[in-house]
């Protein structure tokens, strides 16, 4: 590259990215991996609140930004099947919204979507594919749905990218949850489901997989998540042995663990596009929760023993 066009390139402006539920789980990540290329411009709930979708799509235009990435929605499954309206202002509406200003001014629109749009019953170990009928079982399924459906009829450049079983350092999470029990009373056997089976996802890889699809050029509905599968009782004992912290974990049924909502027994994902586009970073869930833990161990303990 001859010197002055160095200096050019060096002085250009990164590309905005209007980052969406920065304060969760994934969007914590987002902003680490994507800031070297992007300017990141973050917003939280108190600065965009999505049961306005209004109010959403006009900052969206106020930005001018060339990518959108959304990472919030109302996740809290159970709440959602009381909450129906507000599920479907956060998880469908806002992205109806966004979408339609995405295109307005260009912006290329990733939508986070979830295993949960699937029925779930197939027989094991089989897995759905970005191509398999979508059935969602809950307020939260179905509203995440036609937040798909919304983003993807409005027109404008988009990735919808479903993932499931999330868990990362920055918030709330089943393993969080799982080694606070524990530790508060190491002696006590836990029950934990062990009928339902899903992939479990490091939302630090699901952050760099979404850059390597953003860089790829390439667009539409993705499958992202932890390669393999697993139950919640597998994943909860292989996090806690590796944490190596005193356990008594039972495996227990759906029926012996009512919920408000329903979940698929079975909502494995294939990341079959990303294989078939060449474009796979996905690990192994174990080896990432290795990693994890691995990285975090000391942080996960303080964390949990000072709540
Ligand atoms: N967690 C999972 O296991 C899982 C599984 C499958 C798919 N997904 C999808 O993956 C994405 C990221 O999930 P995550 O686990 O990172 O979520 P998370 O940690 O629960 O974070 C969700 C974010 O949404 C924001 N939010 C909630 N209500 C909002 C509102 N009214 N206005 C604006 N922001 C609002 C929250 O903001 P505040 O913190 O400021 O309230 C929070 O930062 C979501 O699309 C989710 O549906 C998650």
């Amino acid at each position: 590259m001859a010197q002055e066009e160095f200096v050019r390139a060096e002085q250009s402006p990164k590309p905005c990215l209007m980052l969406i539920g920065a304060g969760g789980q994934l969007g914590y990540d987002c902003k680490e991996i994507f800031s070297p290329a992007f300017a990141v411009k973050s917003f939280t709930s108190a600065d965009l609140d999505l049961t306005h979708p209004e109010a959403a799509a006009a900052a969206v235009l106020k930005l001018s930004p060339q990518i959108i990435i959304n990472a919030a929605a109302h996740t809290k499954v159970d709440a959602c099947e009381s909450e129906v309206e507000r599920a479907r202002l956060i998880n469908a509406q806002a992205p109806q919204r966004l979408a339609e200003a995405a295109k307005v001014c260009g912006a290329l629109l990733v939508q986070i979507s979830t295993d949960y749009v699937f029925v779930g019953d197939r027989a094991l170990p089989q897995g759905y594919s970005e191509s398999d009928p979508v059935a969602p079982v809950s307020v939260y399924g179905r509203s995440k749905l036609e937040g798909e459906e919304a983003v993807a009829a409005s027109g404008c450049d988009y990735l919808i990218v479903r993932t499931a079983w999330l868990y990362g350092i920055n918030g709330h999470n089943f393993l969080k949850t799982m080694l606070r029990l524990v530790l508060a009373e190491p002696q006590s056997e836990r029950k934990v489901v062990a009928d339902q089976f899903g992939c479990l996802t490091w939302s630090r890889r699901l952050a760099q997989q979404l850059l390597s699809l953003v860089e790829s050029g390439k667009r539409g509905l993705y499958h992202a998540v932890g390669e393999g599968s697993a139950s919640w009782f597998q994943v909860a004992s292989h996090f806690l042995d590796l944490m190596e912290v005193e356990h008594h974990l039972v495996p227990c049924t759906t029926a012996a663990y009512p919920t408000p909502a329903r979940r698929p027994a079975n909502s494995i994902l294939l990341n079959h596009k990303l294989k078939d586009d060449n474009l796979l970073l996905m690990r192994p869930w174990a080896e990432d929760l290795e990693l994890f833990v691995s990285l975090y161990r000391d942080q996960l303990l303080k964390e949990v023993m000072s709540a």
